[in-house]
């Protein structure tokens, strides 16, 4: 039996991370979609709302695992002896330089860990989290972008966030 593990930030999932997931489910016999933490950015959703949006995204995928985990890629696929590799999504030529780096640090770190890429479908190749967390704040139609069973959840809260941002910056002003 093989096993691929999907790792990602998914703040949120996307039509663009559905397209992999789906392709990557049929390749093997099981995916583990799991939600890590990128130190370097700040996140919109919680890791628990992220991994709900991934489950009700991929509900009728039965191979698919959804998880998350607070430390290292690499340290994780140690502690999951059931895993045989990473998959990644490459969008284009400009994910290629990041994602080279990262899959060798992930070999470095373990040299278990080895990664295969599978281009993105034309379609989700210039979809990404903060473009349709942008789309979702200013009421744009998510319908392309997004799983419809999470449009809404995305938007209440997003535009919620901005809306109270916004009252923040303009009592600023008036300070
Ligand atoms: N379709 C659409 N969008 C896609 C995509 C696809 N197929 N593949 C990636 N993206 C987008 C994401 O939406 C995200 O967009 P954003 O920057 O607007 O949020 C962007 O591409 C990058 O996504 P991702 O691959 O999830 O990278 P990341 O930098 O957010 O997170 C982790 C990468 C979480 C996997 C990585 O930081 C990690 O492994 N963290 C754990 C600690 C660790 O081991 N660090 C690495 C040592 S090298």
């Amino acid at each position: 039996m093989k096993t691929a593990i999907y790792p990602g930030s998914f703040d949120p999932v996307t039509n663009g991370h559905l397209d992999i997931i789906q392709r990557a489910s049929k390749m093997f016999d099981k995916l583990v979609v799991v939600v890590l933490i990128n130190p370097l950015k700040s996140y919109s959703f919680t890791i628990p709302e992220r991994c709900e949006f991934l489950r009700k995204a991929t509900a009728d995928i039965p191979n698919v695992e959804i998880a998350s985990f607070d430390g290292l890629l690499a340290d994780y696929f140690n502690q999951r002896q059931d895993v045989d590799v990473i998959v990644k999504g490459l969008r284009a030529t400009s994910d290629f330089e990041y994602e080279f780096q990262m899959a060798h640090t992930n070999k470095d770190l373990n040299p278990r860990a080895e990664t295969v890429f599978i281009p993105a479908s034309l379609k989700t190749t210039f979809v990404s989290s903060s473009m349709v967390k942008q789309v979702a704040m200013f009421g744009g139609d998510l319908s392309k972008y997004v799983p419809a069973c999470i449009h809404e959840e995305i938007r209440t809260k997003l535009t919620h966030d901005f809306d109270e941002a916004k009252a923040l910056a303009e009592a600023r002003t008036h300070e």
